[in-house]
């Protein structure tokens, strides 16, 4: 069995009178260390595959199996517990809390439900390479220093997989560069499997694979 089965995925937001088709009939499978580039023009779908990928949101109809548990068959405290113990989130928006240390944001999943054994955090700054800034608040970084803090806050519970939505879409080629080499890394050294939106093509040509989406539905799966 894969780490991910997706099998006709479909997910339809109502809008007042109108349904919007957001993904049609998806299917795929994604074996564990994997490095997966989801790509696709604004509105194809790529943000609500994640949402579903990372059990924040639940297909209308279709199957989702995540490391051997169909999703939709989980009760909400049990999508939680999944979430929590095997993924790891990365936004465009860095998603930190402006009032925590750098230290205070990275630990804070930990503090979140009951506490769970994993990196101590000086381990993880080292790894992002942030040792220096620990005690700074966000506003006192660069975005690609918050980014760091971001990822190294997802890696907190040791997560088997990592999902990112355009890591790279608020910084410039060369920090996105540097946040790319990060997340080749924990894909290559760590076994992370990797699955990332985005609009950039240097991150896309460094995945092994391609989901390419149209208009809610996969076009092909070969880079
Ligand atoms: N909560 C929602 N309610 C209604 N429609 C939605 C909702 N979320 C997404 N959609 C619609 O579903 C479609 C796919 O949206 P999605 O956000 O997945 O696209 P995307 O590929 O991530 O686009 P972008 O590259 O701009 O981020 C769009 O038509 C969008 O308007
Ligand atoms: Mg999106």
């Amino acid at each position: 069995m894969s780490l991910i089965e997706a099998q006709n995925l479909t997910r339809i937001f109502r809008r007042g009178a109108e349904d919007v088709r957001a993904l049609t009939e998806v299917s795929f499978h994604i074996e564990e260390g994997e490095f997966i580039a989801i790509v696709g023009p604004s509105g194809s779908g790529k943000s609500t595959l994640l949402q579903l990928l990372g059990g924040m949101d639940l297909p209308t109809s279709g199957s989702l199996c995540l490391a051997g548990k169909e999703v939709s068959r989980l009760s909400d405290a049990e999508r939680t517990r999944l979430r929590r113990d095997t993924l790891g989130f990365v936004f465009q928006d860095f998603g930190l809390l402006p009032i925590l240390t750098v230290e205070e944001n990275i630990s804070l999943p930990r503090t979140l439900g009951k506490a769970s054994p994993g990196p101590p955090v000086a381990e993880l700054l080292e790894r992002v390479g942030l040792s220096h800034r620990r005690h700074h608040r966000p506003h006192q970084l660069s975005g690609g220093e918050m980014q760091r803090v971001a990822i190294a806050r997802a890696l907190v519970r040791r997560p088997r997989i990592l999902l990112a939505d355009e890591p790279t879409g608020n910084l410039d080629s060369t920090t996105g560069a540097s946040i790319l080499s990060l997340l080749e890394e924990l894909n290559q050294n760590d076994g992370i499997t990797l699955i990332v939106v985005t609009h950039n093509e240097t991150l896309a040509a460094a995945a092994g694979r391609r989901l390419s989406l149209q208009d809610g539905r996969l076009q092909e799966q070969n880079s």
